[in-house]
């Protein structure tokens, strides 16, 4: 297969571990040059250290950085800026989650997985956005053909179906979905494509709790068509897809890849 991401500069949120992570390695596997982007520092050299071991010459960056604080995502705007000088894939992964009846939630909870889920899209997108927008304004002039450019924005099974117990993170990842439609339709003058994945349960750092709980991954097991959870890795070939120019006709759609969970 030809490396899709050959000569591209991507930036991955959340890429310290689960999908982003499997997505940072994907992308690099495949000829693009990552940023990894996470507030923790140490996760984000690890992956880098990995996916640097597996290249002639490093290929993966970090920026530690908080994707719901404005200055940080501007920091992050000016690093590829001056660094890179141009970005052509955008992943907003970064997310959270928490459990709780909405009688019970409270209103500082219910803020911070707005903040996380759909703040950060908002504000990474508008800044790496402008990036990708005056890249492409500089591509007639230097007489090039269109370079596949593209945001993937993560969001979930959730977002179409509320889970169990998980109001305000449901809330958060429609309000992705329909975020990225509105993202896609600005942007789609810039030749910019704009979607959204919706995993369903995938085997991460964020639902390990949940799943050494028995019942919990038999109730899984039971609600879905093909009787398993998900992996990182089979997120992040679709997320790869997606960003990739053979999605080319592709844009404001989301990919729900839930394991049949919405079919059961
Ligand atoms: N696993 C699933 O079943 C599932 C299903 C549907 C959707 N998703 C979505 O998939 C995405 C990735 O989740 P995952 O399952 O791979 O879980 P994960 O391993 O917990 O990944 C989330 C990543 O986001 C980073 N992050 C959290 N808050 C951040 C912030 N404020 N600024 C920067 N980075 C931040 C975390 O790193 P730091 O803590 O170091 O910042 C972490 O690396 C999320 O959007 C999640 O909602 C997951």
């Amino acid at each position: 297969m030809e490396p899709r991401f050959e000569g591209t500069v991507s930036v991955v949120t959340g890429a310290g571990s689960g999908i982003g992570e499997y997505t940072a390695r994907r992308l690099a596997r495949e000829g693009a040059r990552v940023v990894l982007v996470g507030r923790t520092a140490a996760r984000l050299e690890q992956v880098a250290h990995q996916i640097n071991g597996e290249q002639a010459e490093p290929v993966a960056d970090i920026f530690p950085a908080d994707v719901t604080r404005e200055e940080d995502v501007n920091r992050l705007k000016d690093h590829i800026s001056r660094t890179y000088g141009d970005l052509h894939v955008l992943v907003n992964n970064a997310g959270s989650s928490g459990q709780s009846r909405i009688m019970d939630l409270t209103a500082e909870e219910w803020d911070r997985i707005q903040q996380v889920n759909v703040k950060s899209v908002f504000l990474v997108s508008r800044a790496l956005g402008a990036l990708m927008m005056a890249g492409r304004q500089r591509e007639p002039e230097a007489g090039q053909s269109l370079t596949n450019r593209s945001i993937v924005n993560v969001a979930s099974l959730s977002g179409h179906k509320p889970g169990a117990q998980i109001p305000h993170y449901s809330a958060s990842k429609a309000a992705v979905i329909n975020l990225t439609r509105a993202l896609a339709l600005e942007l789609a003058p810039y030749q910019i494509r704009v979607n959204s994945v919706s995993p369903g349960f995938v085997e991460t750092p964020l639902t390990a709790q949940g799943l050494k709980n028995e019942r919990f991954q038999k109730a899984i097991q039971r609600n879905t068509a093909l009787g398993r959870v998900g992996k990182p890795e089979e997120i992040a070939n679709i997320i790869a897809f997606v960003a990739s120019g053979e999605a080319s006709y592709m844009t404001g759609s989301d990919v729900l890849a839930d394991g049949g969970w919405l079919i059961t």
